[in-house]
């Protein structure tokens, strides 16, 4: 059954934990001692109230990976911010700096520095990391359209996959090996998108890329990666559709897939929900063999008014609602938050409110404090059962 919007407002009330610390931010304790700091103090020490566990413990306790986005310009820069994710985070994915286009200043050379940080980042903090992703429509580089043509594109796709793939290989959970290829209203036979690599090499750019990379990186997990598929509406039925056409399809072919990234940008507010389409759909990946995760998690407050405490309930109920119903499944074996900090979230700046103030749309605001959706995402993986 779709969570009706009585529920999915009750669903804030519901959170008895959210309450108990305050709607606005809850108590934010350095070194877990207790007294309050005042706004704006950098998160030096953990943040999290000393009775709760962080999401990685959480996560840990329930056998599954959870953490979120990074942006490695800020874990070199910004030494809380390092430290928030060091606490936070099982597992992490580069927000942008393993794009095509941010690993590739010109047509023959590879930018690796970041990443390679990112792996090291990572490692030293027992953390897996996320590959995001080979292919995708967008943060191409400016070259990319001069240079590639439908003679040369798919040697650049191969070759592309091939030396990142093999440089990372061994130490990559999972990769997006194709981000965003569906998008309905392109009027594409299959509802694929009219991406740039779909002009130049028609629909078999999937299969090339994902057998490419099972060869350069035979470990990982390969993902088709996907946003517009979680609500009740019907243009995410319909792109819900696509996804398991394509999805058939592959594994007809013996392409090799290994999970569904479900990326989770949800919206707080009465006239969105997710419910029983959802459920069917990742019941339906799951009959194919496949795992899900939750890959890009964020709820966007943008239609709610102004005032900070409502807004704090219904992303948390968000929270609350979407993650019962998604961890229900337990063949979903991740979940990461698209950034822990509402202070860096990109929806400023690509879905921004009209009143121009900050989301609060992730676990920590933008004093890096502890928020109710924190204690709803905490809350909810702890109400699962554990994944096998
Ligand atoms: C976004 C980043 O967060 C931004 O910083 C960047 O400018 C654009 O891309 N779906 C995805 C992510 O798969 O790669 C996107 O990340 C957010 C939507």
């Amino acid at each position: 059954m779709p969570i009706s919007r009585r529920r999915f407002l009750s669903g804030a009330s519901a959170l008895g934990t959210t309450a108990a610390f305050g709607l606005t931010g809850c108590p934010h304790l350095p070194g877990r001692a207790r007294g309050p700091v005042p706004p704006g103090t950098p998160a030096s020490a953990a943040l999290v109230p000393p009775q709760l566990p962080t999401i990685r413990e959480a996560g840990t306790s329930r056998n599954l990976l959870a953490g979120s986005a990074v942006n490695v310009r800020l874990l070199q820069s910004e030494p809380a911010y390092a430290q928030l994710a060091q606490q936070q985070a099982d597992i992490v994915v580069a927000e942008n700096e393993m794009k095509f286009g941010p690993l590739r200043p010109t047509p023959d050379t590879f930018f690796f520095n970041d990443a390679d940080y990112l792996f090291s980042f990572a490692e030293k903090n027992g953390m897996q990391v996320r590959g995001h992703n080979f292919v995708w429509h967008r943060q191409l580089p400016s070259w990319f359209a001069s240079y590639v043509t439908s003679q040369n594109a798919q040697t650049v796709l191969v070759q592309h996959i091939e030396t990142v793939g093999g440089r990372y290989a061994g130490r990559v959970q999972s990769w997006d090996v194709v981000n965003e290829a569906i998008q309905v209203s392109d009027n594409l036979p299959g509802g694929l998108r009219n991406s740039p690599w779909y002009h130049l090499l028609g629909p078999g750019y999937i299969d090339v890329a994902f057998a490419t990379a099972r060869r350069a990186d035979p470990k990982a997990l390969l993902c088709y990666n996907d946003y517009g598929i979680e609500g009740e509406r019907p243009e995410d039925e319909a792109k819900r559709a696509a996804v398991l056409t394509l999805i058939r399809g592959m594994k007809s072919r013996g392409t090799p897939i290994d999970a569904i990234g479900i990326q989770s940008h949800i919206v707080a507010g009465p006239s969105y929900n997710c419910g029983a389409g959802l459920t069917r759909f990742m019941s339906e990946i799951q009959g194919m063999g496949l795992k899900l995760m939750l890959t890009e998690m964020d709820v966007n407050d943008r239609f709610l008014p102004s005032d900070i405490a409502t807004r704090d309930r219904a992303v948390a109920a968000a929270y609350d609602n979407y993650l019962k119903l998604t961890l229900a499944n337990t063949d979903v074996i991740a979940l990461l938050t698209w950034g822990l900090t509402d202070k860096y979230t990109w929806l400023n700046n690509e879905d921004a409110r009209t009143d121009k103030l900050p989301e609060r749309c992730l676990p920590f605001d933008a004093d890096l404090r502890p928020t109710p959706a924190y204690m709803a995402e905490v809350g909810a993986i702890q109400s699962v059962l554990p994944r096998p």
